[in-house]
């Protein structure tokens, strides 16, 4: 279905005591401004959560953080997450550093085709933030999907449909990809058990096996502080449906893929340095543009733990 117009958005800024909201889209998104987050209080904290909840990303201007700093805040909203493919910075073990330089050409970038963090994980990162320290002057954004949104606009027997579905969530796409991509450019192929490789010029440590047998998790999974619905579901680690063939999985897929990411749904953000952005992968979906070429691109990633999926 692609929508227009779009009765059912609601992403106005409610007013809070100790920040300003400003939305960034129509389905989702918004700035936050008014903090410093090396320097926040409590106060601030709860207003920065209940905005997050409600408009899915969040971002915030022209923030000086160490990493000391996005350390202390992730862990404001729960113990660090699991992260999948990399391991983190030397002292900072949940640091990820996502960087590209700008000699480097790859086909393929961290981050890139519509996903939800590490889905194939039993308990998926709940939260993951991202802070721009060097960005090119364009290209290199990062576009979302609003998921709950993309449940919203379902048609009531669909919904009843996809309600008892668990979806297979798998990494075995992306690292066949990986593979495929790093024996082009001549490297040898990765021995039996080892977790080494490289993705876009990066340093990644992956569990094959693990990855690759991935874990079931509701289609329809709720919202664990919101008890809102959303659609799990994306085209990089989805595979299909427990219970049902290939053949009988796949349309569905296909079609379930195409409506959450379509546009109406969606907000883009053009980083500046020092841009700090939070999401909530319970309730969206995200993807990076490998369009920046010749440019560099330095971001420091973190997660926070989230939960087995209902
Ligand atoms: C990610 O998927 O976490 C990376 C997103 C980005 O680099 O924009």
């Amino acid at each position: 279905m692609r929508l227009q117009p779009t009765g059912k958005f609601d992403n106005n800024a409610k007013t809070y005591d100790h920040i300003a909201v400003t939305p960034l889209a129509a389905a989702m998104g918004a700035a936050i401004s008014g903090v410093d987050l090396s320097a926040l209080t409590d106060a601030q904290f709860d207003d920065i959560a209940d905005a997050l909840y409600r408009h899915k990303m969040i971002y915030f201007r022209d923030q000086r953080m160490s990493h000391g700093d996005q350390e202390a805040f992730t862990l404001r909203f729960g113990d660090f997450g699991t992260d999948a493919y990399t391991k983190g910075l030397p002292g900072h073990p949940n640091i990820q550093p996502v960087t590209k330089e700008a000699e480097t050409r790859v086909k393929m970038i961290f981050g890139e085709g519509w996903h939800t963090d590490s889905p194939f994980l039993a308990r998926p990162p709940a939260i993951s933030m991202l802070y721009g320290v060097d960005v090119p002057p364009f290209g290199g954004d990062t576009i979302w999907a609003n998921t709950e949104l993309a449940y919203d606009y379902l048609s009531d027997t669909m919904k009843t449909l996809l309600a008892p579905l668990r979806v297979h969530m798998s990494a075995v796409g992306v690292i066949g990809m990986i593979d495929r991509t790093n024996a082009e450019k001549g490297e040898p192929a990765p021995e039996p058990g080892s977790k080494q490789t490289k993705i876009g010029g990066m340093e990644l440590e992956i569990e094959r096996q693990s990855m690759i047998e991935g874990s079931y998790h509701p289609l329809v999974r709720t919202h664990p502080v919101t008890g809102r619905k959303s659609l799990y579901v994306e085209e990089t680690y989805s595979q299909g449906f427990e219970g049902m063939t290939e053949e009988e999985s796949q349309p569905l897929l296909e079609f379930l893929q195409r409506h959450v990411t379509q546009a109406s749904f969606t907000c883009r953000l053009r980083w500046t340095p020092n841009t700090f952005v939070v999401w909530d992968n319970r309730s969206c979906l995200h993807h990076a543009f490998n369009d920046y070429d010749g440019h560099r691109r330095e971001m420091y990633r973190t997660t926070v733990e989230g939960e087995v999926p209902v």
